[in-house]
């Protein structure tokens, strides 16, 4: 993208989540729950041009770091993104995120007979199957949710 000049300027401060694969910068969005009414400044570059991934979604947060469930969350639907804090225009850390092996709290079982469903004590927990795709088993129930699911979740459709 360099060659091409920059699309979005750098920012000063705030988070930058870049190597989205491409169509996923909404949902990472729904994830942060950005709705564009917090007055906070969001760039959101989509389809951009990646030599490692053919093409890439880019989104830049100011003045905000990531919550560690909103990370668990991203890291399940662009296990291959990497999320960049930046400070006074440099970038101070860089996480590549992994897909983790256990997903607690963050999704809601598939089943609605699920105890995790019905008990307001009981903390979702799964384990994952495959990463691509998406599939997890929960570990009350031990039934799957799948891909599709989980996107139907993230972006309440
Ligand atoms: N970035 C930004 N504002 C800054 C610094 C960086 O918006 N002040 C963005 C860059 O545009 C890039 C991402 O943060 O999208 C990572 O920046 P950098 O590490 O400098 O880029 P690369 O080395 O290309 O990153 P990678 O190796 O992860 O591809
Ligand atoms: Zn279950």
């Amino acid at each position: 993208m360099s060659e091409s000049g920059l699309l979005v300027r750098k920012i000063k401060e705030g988070t930058v989540i870049d190597h989205i694969p491409a169509g996923r910068a909404l949902a990472v969005l729904k994830i942060l729950r950005i709705r564009g009414d917090e007055g906070i400044r969001v760039s959101l570059l989509m389809n951009a041009e990646s030599k490692k991934m053919g093409s890439k979604d880019i989104v830049k947060v100011e003045n905000r770091e990531l919550k560690g469930q909103e990370v668990d969350l991203i890291s399940l639907i662009a296990p291959q993104a990497t999320i960049n804090i930046v400070k006074d225009y440099k970038v101070v850390e860089k996480r590549k995120l992994v897909t983790p092996k256990m997903v607690r709290g963050v999704l809601k079982c598939w089943n609605p007979t699920c105890i995790t469903n019905n008990d307001p004590e009981a903390v979702s927990r799964f384990t994952l199957i495959s990463e691509k795709p998406l599939l997890l088993k929960c570990n009350y129930c031990y039934s799957y949710t799948m891909e599709e699911q989980v996107f139907q979740q993230i972006l309440g459709e």
